[in-house]
């Protein structure tokens, strides 16, 4: 249905720019796939927010604010925008078609504020990954998609790197999802620049025999060239490109624009997309294209109308683009030699081991709720804040008295529960049913103060053990996840408290994923 309208539409519309061509990447570069032509993204970060109401914020659903400023990216000279947030219930063919129009190609963040990995509660899981597939379903039939962005900043300082096994293992389910249908779009990971961490970051993300497991591209969001007389050399930006000269993928500046010194100057721009960098770099995008609370903009719009109120760093901006023009290679005379990196070592300032979390599997899951003997009831919302809280502090309080291993982890050891990656709802549900079990079955075992919990007496099916057995014949197998089923629960206790640990915090991305936090 979708295509017969996209064909009909491009009929009606054969006059216009002839489509952009998809990009691909050849090593290091990215190149447009028909003409061979090295790509430099000379981009802006695009996200108005202003006047937009509904709970996720989507800028390629506002088809008057897309027309609006599809003939601003014109004018500025851009050839790229990133997206942070989107909704995909949302149609976006009228925006991507107005940016392609323009030459625009646009960089897609998968995750939202609703759903992402946590950093400081991290976990991949079913629900997340069913997320992203409708994120990649949206999005993946526009020619000018350049790639997606699996994560944003998520890992941020040293005391948040477990957080990274998640992304990397979100990066793996995400590339296996795209190529079973038949597609081919990179899909990135994006640091913030944060000199304690960033070199574990860059060699983590392309690291590791898996290529699937790899980042296709990298970006980098850094705010330190400020003011009209910074260098090259005296913002550090050469020491911030440096560990990417012998890099196997391309690296993108994905934010920059420091704005404590007004008006800005954009001159990064003659070093990222000129002879200090443009041989390293595939440019970037300047954050940001309208003006919000934080004062980066070039415009002043507001969602739904097409009123425009141009900032002096608009014009600026326009200036030092229409200054540069990287040379390139061609895609047929590049033959990249660069090898991919080694994972970090853990250290204090790294706490994640190269074996990944499982991919999450719901028949896993599933299998596992069948099998329980005490669960929460079906009427337990996830969505209600008292409950979930409630919820939190009793199964905080049962991980510190039993082994809560199958549905916890720990980055540094490597081992991931093999219920882990279940949702929130059947990791506290596998929780109860442990405890249930571990007391016999006593009465009153399966009761929870404040929430309606259920005994059942005949579970519908197999044991706990042989759902792992399931998981065991659907995984790779080369993740080094823990296999221990149910029955290994309450061994182990001299493990129990990292676990605990995180036990606790898996409650905290319930309220999350309902918006509490964000
Ligand atoms: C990149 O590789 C070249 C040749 O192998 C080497 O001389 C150079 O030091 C490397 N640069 C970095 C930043 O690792
Ligand atoms: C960039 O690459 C070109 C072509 O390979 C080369 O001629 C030039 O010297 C390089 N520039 C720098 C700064 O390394
Ligand atoms: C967890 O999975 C179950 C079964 O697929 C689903 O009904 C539920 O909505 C999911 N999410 C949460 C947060 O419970």
């Amino acid at each position: 249905m979708k295509l017969l309208t996209l064909s009909f539409y491009a009929l009606l519309q054969s006059t216009a720019f002839a489509a952009l061509n998809p990009l691909v990447i050849k090593g290091s570069k990215f190149f447009d796939s028909k003409t061979g032509n090295q790509f430099y993204f000379k981009g802006v970060d695009y996200q108005p927010r202003t006047g937009a109401s509904s709970k996720i914020k989507d800028p390629l659903a506002d088809t008057v604010g897309c027309k609006r400023d599809a003939a601003l990216f014109s004018e500025l000279g851009i050839n790229s925008v990133r997206v942070y947030e989107t909704d995909y219930t949302l149609n976006h063919d009228t925006c991507m078609k107005a940016f392609e129009d323009v030459g625009v190609y646009v960089l897609i963040d998968i995750p939202t504020p609703f759903s992402s990995i946590n950093r400081e509660f991290p976990f991949w899981d079913t629900d997340l990954l069913q997320q992203y597939k409708l994120k990649v379903n949206a999005f993946s039939g526009y020619n000018n998609l350049a790639g997606f962005i699996i994560g944003n900043e998520v890992t941020n300082s040293k005391s948040n790197t477990p957080a990274s096994a998640f992304v990397k293992a979100s990066i793996r389910d995400i590339k296996t999802y795209i190529k079973s249908q038949k597609l081919s779009i990179p899909v990135g990971y994006v640091d913030n620049d944060d000199e304690a961490i960033r070199l574990s970051l860059i060699s983590y993300f392309n690291c590791g025999d898996d290529p699937n497991a790899r980042a296709d591209f990298y970006g980098v969001n850094t705010y330190r060239w400020c003011g009209k007389d910074a260098t090259y050399s005296s913002s550090g930006y050469d020491d911030m490109i440096s560990p990417f000269a012998n890099y196997s993928i391309p690296v993108i500046i994905t934010e920059f624009g420091c704005n404590t010194v007004q008006p800005r100057t954009f001159k990064e721009i003659e070093s990222i997309l000129g002879p200090d960098m443009e041989n390293i770099s595939s440019g970037g995008l300047v954050y940001e294209f309208s003006q919000e609370d934080n004062n980066y903009g070039l415009v002043k719009v507001s969602y739904g109308s097409s009123d425009v109120e141009k900032l002096s760093d608009f014009d600026t901006l326009k200036n030092v683009l229409s200054s540069v023009s990287p040379k390139g290679v061609k895609m047929s005379s590049y033959n990249p030699s660069n090898k991919v990196s080694e994972c970090p070592a853990i250290s204090d300032n790294w706490r994640v081991s190269t074996a990944l979390p499982p991919a999450p599997s719901a028949d896993a899951c599933s299998c596992m709720m069948n099998s329980l003997s005490c669960s929460l009831d079906s009427s337990f919302s996830s969505t209600d804040d008292a409950q979930n809280k409630a919820l939190g502090e009793s199964a905080s309080v049962i991980c510190g008295l039993i082994s809560c291993k199958d549905v916890s982890y720990d980055t540094v050891k490597g081992d991931y529960g093999a219920f882990s990656f279940c949702n929130s709802t059947q990791r506290s549900s596998w929780i109860l049913n442990t405890n249930f079990l571990n007391q016999k079955g006593a009465s009153g075992a399966c009761n929870l103060e404040n929430i309606k919990t259920q005994v059942i007496s005949n579970p519908k099916a197999k044991s706990m053990s042989e759902c792992a057995k399931i998981l065991t014949k659907i995984s790779s197998g080369d993740s080094g996840t823990s296999r221990d089923s149910g029955k290994d629960s309450t061994k182990k206790s001299s493990s129990k408290k990292s676990f605990t640990l995180n036990i606790v915090s898996f409650f905290a991305i319930t309220l999350i994923t309902c918006g509490i936090v964000f």
